[in-house]
């Protein structure tokens, strides 16, 4: 069984803060500090260049990726980490669709983050050829995987809703449908069990931000199938993929399986922030995480409706198909969120209406669900949401 007190203690959250956020930003794993001061001051700064070699740098992205492929049920040597989502799901999406060269339907849904969706417009159009991308809603995807379509390119929990799609069903089908299927796991990866393994799944990416507390900014990660590892074409044909960097061939040779996913020079100091963030996974189950998320997010939605008539549920109540956050709308969402916000309780806002929610519980437990619903009833009851200031809308919401 995980400990989740002993988890707990391994983060450093502000006095006064109910923080439930951590599907968005994870908070700082105590240990991360001092990591990042050792490669600061002990690395970089004693060991200078040296240091790719005498330290290790050049490797984290592979031992790293092997901590994270343990998360999503990836085998050791499947998983890469570096660059940032966006990046990689353009390079995953690449690979995918050129193993699919006759198809030219890349299928996607409505739920998907808009990034996804915007790269996967921008790699369609430099491809030309009449690649399209076809936008149908989640539950049409299904219906929607013919013999036309080249990638399924998902993301499994829906940002917004928390909708949680049917990994292993849907790839199934998509394998079924003859197409190559790219899943993003940005709200998955430490929220709740994934096998990719298992599903069969081709290609995933995800970052490591937000369940994972690497930090702002924090690398991302993509796996590849062993059996594809070989195969897949790299796209984003960079140095630190090919086969013998310093070699500094004129031509490029993909680099053996997952290296080959590498792109330029790895961020080290995000990378030893991550190191020690994934630290507090030692020792964790994702089925214990997953069992007390659930615990959670249906607490809290039981209170929310006791006592926040105005809120109205976003998310499935249906557990099993929703992530690790929940999500409520209020047509004025965004000052109820900013109001929350000022009283210590900190959730997001995503538009048009939703108040969002995440239950991560290596640091949060009933009592702070709680003590948020409370605090939710007392803003909502009171009516002190409703102030200019509230609807002073921020660079980042
Ligand atoms: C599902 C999903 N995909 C892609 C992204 C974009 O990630 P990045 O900004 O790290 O490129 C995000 C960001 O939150 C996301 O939630």
């Amino acid at each position: 069984m995980t400990d989740f007190a002993k988890t707990r203690a391994q983060f450093r959250l502000p006095d006064g803060v109910i923080y439930l956020d951590g599907n968005s930003l994870g908070p700082l794993p105590i240990a991360a500090e001092a990591r990042v001061a050792r490669t600061i001051s002990a690395e970089w700064g004693q060991q200078l260049i040296r240091g790719w070699n005498t330290a290790g740098w050049m490797s984290w992205p592979r031992s790293i990726g092997d901590r994270v492929a343990r998360l999503i049920g990836a085998p050791s040597g499947s998983v890469v980490m570096g660059d940032t989502l966006s990046i990689k799901v353009f390079q995953a999406l690449a690979a995918a669709a050129a193993l699919r060269p006759e198809r030219r339907i890349i299928l996607s849904d409505s739920g998907n983050f808009p990034s996804d969706l915007y790269i996967a417009d921008g790699l369609l159009t430099a491809l030309g050829q009449g690649y399209r991308l076809k936008v149908v809603a989640p539950e049409e995807v299904e219906d929607a995987l013919d013999d036309s379509v080249a990638v399924m390119m998902l993301t499994q929990v829906d940002y917004r809703t928390g909708r949680l799609h049917d990994m292993a069903a849907l790839t199934a089908k998509a394998h079924a449908a003859g197409a190559v299927t790219v899943w993003d796991l940005a709200h998955s990866a430490g929220a709740l069990p994934v096998e990719l393994e298992t599903c069969d799944v081709d290609f995933a990416v995800g970052c490591t931000y937000k369940y994972l507390n690497g930090g702002p900014g924090a690398p991302a990660f993509i796996y590849v199938a062993p059996r594809l590892a070989a195969i897949a074409q790299p796209i984003l044909s960079g140095w630190m993929g090919h086969a013998a960097p310093f070699a500094f061939d004129l031509d490029y040779r993909a680099g053996p399986g997952i290296e080959r996913m590498r792109v330029g020079t790895p961020p080290i100091i995000a990378l030893a922030a991550l190191d020690a963030a994934l630290d507090v996974w030692d020792g964790v189950e994702m089925a214990d995480v997953r069992r007390q998320s659930i615990l959670l997010s249906t607490l809290f939605i039981a209170e929310v409706e006791a006592r926040c008539p105005s809120l109205t549920l976003a998310s499935p109540r249906d557990a099993d198909t929703r992530g690790s956050q929940v999500s409520f709308r209020h047509p004025d969402g965004y000052a109820v969120m900013q109001a929350l916000i000022d009283r210590g309780v900190i959730g997001d806002f995503r538009a048009p209406d939703c108040l969002r929610f995440g239950f991560t519980p290596l640091y949060i437990g009933e009592a702070e669900v709680l003590d948020a619903v409370a605090t939710l009833e007392r803003i909502l009851t009171e009516g002190s949401w409703d102030q200019p200031r509230y609807r002073q809308k921020a660079a980042v919401t």
